[in-house]
Formats: structure tokens, sequence, C-alpha cells
């Protein structure tokens, strides 16, 4: 039995070998685009890391099919806010399915979907009070960046270097994260986006020395911007909207200098644009607070949601002011915007109960506690290691180590980030790189994971940061 707070068990070499015919199983029938991991990973780092297969979970841990138990330092994505399958949402599904597993959203909605959406609206910021469901990440920006073209009449939007909001084609025309995903459907993505460098503190843009100050590297990413949209013939006359994470996520857990969000914000209402924020991988309490907007008091004309959401179930939602959502106009007796599976009522009953456990045990709290008390162990493994850990990034439960070659030319390591990965997963701490070079060894856990399930991952670090670069 899995109890979701155990220290790792692992029987096998990992992967195991149930585990690796399994993926060769897979391999012949799944398209490459999907299975490329394995090969990418062998190609870099030289040695198998063949993925494992994963059979049940609880809480932080998971188990393969070999019987190996691991804790997720991932939250598989950052879904698992509140664990794996979670006692309240098994429930909740387990009630629901035996009720109405499909209905249909827009023509004949649910129950679930109605109280969902209700209660949704109540834990999203104040004026932010219609949503659009989804059933992915992707999916709810489309719809935020539908409702923008609608609501302002103009097709442009401005996004950011190092953004991630999904693969296909509306939200790969605003990801710009690598270059390889965007690369064979470049004619094919919609040409009215304009992509800026993020205000990395780090790695500051705009030929902006290291060291340069968070509030420069905020003040000049702003006056960037609002050249941009006040020059007469700057090729941004079309934008309608600002399209950001409040804190980068896949492009290795940036956050934006403070104030920089409420530049933004000004510049939007000076401009008549719209501001989406892509909250899909910060929200319900990842950041330690419910959204990470919340931080700054910044809030969007549209908010994207989705991962934590439902509880492991596919479902997302762009949730809007009311104004802006009724741009969209009175049904002409049909939706416009709709899906056959819109609003599952299994879905949302499962993220009832999600949204139920976040406010009722109090997690975003809970959880900005805790990340300043990882925040201090990480950094002192950064103390450590300064040539090789340029810094500890991220908020709340949402944290990475900056790797990097030497201190000097900060050069990005995505070869240290892979070894580590690697090493820590042997050791049954499963861990992912982020980053654009995957030089970012980044942290998104259930929320609940234990004292001794931090001390365990804090000591297979440790080692593996001496076998990968010496003692300190
Ligand atoms: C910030 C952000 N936006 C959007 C997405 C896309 O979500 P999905 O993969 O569910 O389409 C992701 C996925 O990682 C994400 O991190």
């Amino acid at each position: 039995m899995l109890t979701g707070t155990s220290l790792p068990a692992i029987k096998t070499e990992v992967p195991g070998p149930r585990s690796v015919a399994l993926v060769d199983e897979l391999a012949r029938s799944e398209c490459p685009a999907i299975t490329a991991r394995r090969a990418r990973r062998a190609a870099e780092t030289g040695v198998g890391q063949d993925p494992i297969v994963w059979k049940r979970a609880k809480g932080a841990n998971v188990e393969d099919v070999d019987g190996n138990v691991y804790v997720d330092f991932t939250g598989a994505f950052a879904v698992a806010g509140i664990g794996h399958t979670h006692p309240r949402v098994v429930e909740a599904a387990q009630r629901q399915s035996q009720e109405l597993i499909h209905a249909m959203g827009d023509v004949y909605p649910s129950e679930a979907k109605i109280r969902f959406t209700r209660k949704l609206a109540e834990v999203a910021p104040a004026e932010l009070t219609h949503a659009i469901l989804g059933l992915s990440g992707a999916s709810a920006i489309e719809a935020a960046l539908k409702t923008a073209a609608v609501h302002t009449g103009r097709p442009g939007v401005l996004a950011f270097w190092g953004g991630y909001h999904g693969l296909s084609y509306g939200a790969l025309s605003v990801t710009a994260y690598r270059d390889n995903f965007r690369r064979p459907f470049m004619a094919q993505l919609n040409p009215w986006v304009t992509h800026v460098p993020y205000p990395d503190t780090y790695r500051p843009p705009f030929g902006l020395a290291p060291g340069t100050s968070p509030e420069q590297v905020s003040q000049t990413t702003l006056a960037h911007l609002r050249a941009l949209l006040s020059g007469p013939a700057t090729g941004a006359e079309t934008i309608g909207a600002i399209l950001i994470e409040p804190l980068q996520g896949r492009g290795g857990e940036i956050e934006p200098p403070p104030g920089f969000l409420a530049g933004l914000r000004a510049l939007c209402d000076e401009f008549g644009l719209l501001l989406i924020f892509d909250e899909i991988y910060t929200g319900f309490g990842r950041t330690g607070t419910m959204f990470a907007c919340e931080h700054e008091g910044v809030i969007p004309d549209i908010l994207c949601v989705g991962k934590a959401l439902g509880g492991g179930f596919p479902l997302s939602a762009a949730i809007g002011r009311q104004e802006v959502m009724d741009s969209w106009g009175n049904s002409a007796g049909e939706s416009v915007h709709t899906s056959t599976f819109l609003g599952n009522p299994l879905g949302c009953a499962m993220a009832e109960a999600v949204l139920d456990v976040l406010v009722e045990e109090d997690w975003p709290a809970r959880v900005a506690r805790r990340g300043v008390e990882i925040r201090g162990r990480l950094q002192e493994l950064a103390r450590r290691w300064p040539e090789r850990i340029g810094l500890v990034r991220g908020r709340g439960l949402m944290l990475g180590l900056e790797l990097i070659t030497d201190a000097e030319t900060r050069a990005p390591d995505g070869a240290l980030g892979l070894a580590l990965v690697g090493i820590c997963r042997d050791q049954g701490y499963l861990l992912l790189p982020s980053g654009q070079h995957g030089h970012v060894l980044a942290l998104s856990p259930p929320f609940g994971v234990t004292d001794e399930q931090w001390e365990g991952l804090f000591e297979v670090l440790t080692r593996a940061f001496e076998e990968c670069c010496g003692a300190p």
C-alpha cells in the first residue's frame, strides 16, 4: 500500500525490467513526437535514461510497474498540488461517475458544471467572474486570445521570450520556449504575435549588465514596451493584448522584478489592451497565494488556469471580467466557442473537491511558509557550490536552482541538470529540469511532502552535487 508519505524504496535498477519492456512496446505504437524524450536523454547524457512506467500514486509517492516507490518532486508537471489521488478528489470522482460522466456542455449542462463554475468564480480574484472552460492549458490560452480579439477588435498579442503556453497552433503562436517546437510550423502560426524579452534579472535583457538592479531591468523592459506601443509604425498597432506568466514556469522558474506586473497593468490601461495572465502553472496555491497575481495585487482582465485545477483530470479555464467576457455578445442560438467535452461533469466534480480542499486546508498560506524554509535550504546548497548554482529561483513551492558552468559567464548548464535529475531518480526522487536549456533544477512537489521526504531529497541532492561538481 502506498501511504503518500513514505521515503523511496528502490528494489531494481532504475528503470526496472518491466518499465523497459513496456517502453519498448510503447515505442512500437506511439508517435515518436512523444517518445522522443527517450532518445534525447540517451543522446545527451550517454546513459540510458528510459522512462519509468507509473502504476499508482498517492500523496507525494509514485510506484512504478517494477514495484519501486519514489517521492515525486515534480508534482507530475505541477498538477498534484494537493497530492496524487487525494481522497476527497477520488471520492468526488466515484460519486459523480455513478451519476453522470458526460453531459452536453453548452446545450444541456450538468449540475456539476454549474456548481463548479460558481465555486471557481468565488476562488478567483474578485473581478474575475465569468469562465470559459477547457480541457488543457493550451485551450484556456486560446479561449483567452479569442476573447481578446473579440473584445478589442485587434488580432495582435504581445508575449514574452521563454514563455510556455502550450503547443496547439493558437497557443504555440505565443509560446517562445524552444525553437524546435515552432520551426516546422512557422507558416501556420498566428503572424500577429510580437515577442519581447522577459525581464529576467539574472540574465538581464537589452544589453544590461549582469547585476543590474531589478528596478532598472523592470523600467528598461517597460520603457521598451511603451516605445513599441506608442511609436507610429513599430508594427505594434495591431496589438490588443499582453500575455504573460506572472512567474515563468517551464522557462525556468523566473520571477519578474517587483513592480513589473503593475507596470504592465498600467500600460494595458493606457493603451486599451487586455492583460492576460497565464497562471496554468502558478495557480491554486503553488506560489504561496491562491494565484501568483496576488503577490503584487495586480488583477488581469483574463486569468488562465489549468494543471492542478482538476486534481489530475484534464480541466482548464479562462476566467475574465464580466464586461470583457460579455464582448462575445448574446448567443444567436448556437454557442460560438464550445467543444464536445466542455465542462465534463466528472472533471467539474473533481475540481470542486480540489477547490474545497485548497480553501478548507489553507494550502496557499502553508505553501508560503514551507516555501520560505525550502528556499533557505536551497540557498545553503547554492553557497556550497557558488560556481555551479547561480541562483535560487521561484516562489512558494515552485522553486529552481539555476545551474551554470561557471560564475563568471553564467552560461546555462543543461548537462548538469540532466545528470542531477538522473542521479536523484535512481535514488527514488523524481525531479525535472526546466529552462530553455534544461539548466534549471525545478521543484514543484505536492504541497504535503513531509519533513522526512524533504530531508531525504536534500541528502541525495547534496551527494549528487558532490558526484557531479566535486566536494565544495
Ligand atoms: C504556464 C503554462 N501555460 C500553458 C501550459 C500548457 O498546458 P497544457 O500542456 O495543459 O496544454 C503549460 C504547460 O506546462 C504551462 O506551464
